[in-house]
């Protein structure tokens, strides 16, 4: 009996036991009883010269055993068969995506960055100055009310719209100015289908010399076209905002029924997607910027309301809830 081949008969064995539960392995291999015992008994049969060699040789084979049991061999988890079936549908991880406000955010940014607009963006805690008092909003007007704006202490409140961004980028830089502005608002609305505190808008300005009522009226007929495809149209009706003059409220024409009359443009085939107009001469004076020389247009537009028109949401409160069966579907 060569001991070499016992030794490689065992090894084998073993390996194709591997994935059993160590302490099975191990009785059956190392216990009193185990196998390797077994090789050590055959030592009493070797001629003298050769015992010393063959122990060496077992002690190493246990050791070697022990190490395999303690790190590899563990068993396959509960309830899997050993056989690998590459024809089982895996379990692929969800992976995470972008929320549909910011998906509409990014689309209109990246329009407007097309028609070279710089992105700014300007801090949810402003002051009265830059959120009501330069943009000519007059000291007793009524969205100034703590019933409609959040007030921290005076002069702090947090932003009603993103319009103080265009006297922040005014203040601190000379036309020509082509900015846009998103980020998040906030009114002291009671919580309904179409009211949330906290909603997002995106600004846009350009100032310099000659801009005009056609050129807003061009940059924003382009973007309605990239945004809702070519057959659509605009319509501009007159509007009142403090900082600009004139001002119109912008209609785009309903691209979920192409103009025929649905429940989501109320029958009109019109659906109110911006506010816009020329920047008030005041409101660039009250930057230090010269109305003499300089003109401007601004436009200003709810980013979730443009989300729920595209994807037919009816509640603006679950784009805030994020129950990820709604989500999903998106
Ligand atoms: N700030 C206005 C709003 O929140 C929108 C607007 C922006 C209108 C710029 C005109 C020009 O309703």
């Amino acid at each position: 009996m060569n001991l070499e081949s016992r030794i490689a008969e065992v090894r084998a064995q073993f390996d194709t036991d591997a994935q059993n539960e160590p302490d099975r392995l191990k009785s059956k291999y190392l216990g009193p009883k185990g196998l390797v015992r077994e090789l050590f008994g055959l030592m009493k049969d070797l001629p003298p010269a050769e015992k010393g060699s063959a122990g060496k040789r077992l002690n190493e084979f246990k050791k070697e055993l022990e190490e395999l049991v303690s790190r590899g061999a563990k068993p396959v988890a509960a309830g899997t068969s050993e056989i690998f079936d590459p024809t089982l549908p895996g379990d692929a991880p969800e992976a995470g995506r972008p929320h549909p406000v910011m998906r509409v955010w990014d689309e209109i940014v990246t329009i407007f960055q097309r028609l070279g607009f710089d992105v700014v963006y300007g801090p949810e805690i402003e002051n009265e100055e830059n959120n009501f008092d330069a943009l000519n909003v007059p000291p007793e007007h009524p969205s100034r009310d703590a019933f409609d704006t959040y007030y921290i202490e005076p002069p702090w409140l947090l932003r009603t719209h993103t319009s103080p961004v265009q006297i922040r980028t005014m203040k601190a830089t000379q036309p020509p100015i082509r900015v846009i502005a998103p980020g998040k608002v906030f009114r002291a609305d009671k919580p309904d289908a179409g009211h949330s505190p906290m909603f997002h808008q995106v600004e846009g300005l350009m100032v310099g010399e000659d801009v005009t009522f056609a050129q807003l009226k061009g940059v924003l007929e382009l973007f309605v076209k990239s945004m809702w495809g070519g057959d659509s149209r605009i319509r501009f009706r007159p509007s009142f905002f403090p900082f600009t003059e004139p001002s119109a409220e912008v209609d785009v024409s309903c691209f979920i029924c192409a103009a025929k009359g649905c429940p989501a443009c109320k029958q009109s085939g019109w659906m109110e997607v911006l506010g816009s107009g020329m920047v008030h001469p005041k409101v660039l004076q009250n930057c230090g910027i010269n109305p003499e020389k300089y003109t401007g247009f601004a436009f200003g537009m709810g980013i979730d309301r443009i989300c729920m028109l595209k994807y037919g949401i009816p509640d603006i409160r679950l784009l805030f809830e994020n129950h990820f069966r709604f989500l999903r579907q998106i």
